[in-house]
């Protein structure tokens, strides 16, 4: 088969879809690849993410990738829900099929960039590379 159970089930019932009216960071980022977009909010109080939501047009391993990593770092800190990686959400999921990849990679740089925005409202400083937007070379690295 070619989607594993996990990813399957994620994809036909996302967890935490949606929007944060009251976010504390939005990030939007779009897909190089195939142009898909995908709406990020989160909610931190003292450096913890407690609530989490995402909207996208994207793909159903879009979907389900993102539904993971939404479970992933909700209840987490900060600095750990930047740890998180395209790679381990795939393997969370129990795999994705190759040309699937890129999909997941919106997902973490959702996460980056309402991230990046929760900084800049509070003038948190950061280094930049930590957070990258999503629309510079170095995130095909993950391809
Ligand atoms: Fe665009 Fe999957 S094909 S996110």
């Amino acid at each position: 088969m070619l989607y594993s159970e996990k990813v399957m089930d994620h994809f036909q019932n996302p967890r935490n879809v949606g929007k944060l009216e009251d976010a504390d960071g939005i990030g939007e980022v779009g897909n190089a690849k195939c142009g898909d977009i995908m709406k990020m909010y989160i909610k931190v109080k003292d450096g913890i993410i407690t609530d989490v939501k995402f909207n996208t047009f994207g793909c159903g391993s879009a979907i389900a990738t993102s539904s993971m990593a939404t479970e992933m770092i909700k209840g987490k800190s900060i600095e750990e829900a930047l740890k998180l990686s395209n790679k381990a959400v795939v393997e969370a999921l129990e795999g994705l099929p190759a040309h699937k990849i890129h999909c997941s990679v919106l997902a973490e740089q959702a996460v980056k960039a309402a991230v990046k925005d929760y900084y800049d409202k509070n003038g948190i400083a950061y280094e930049p590379e930590t957070l990258c937007g999503g629309d510079c070379a170095c995130c095909h690295a993950h391809d």
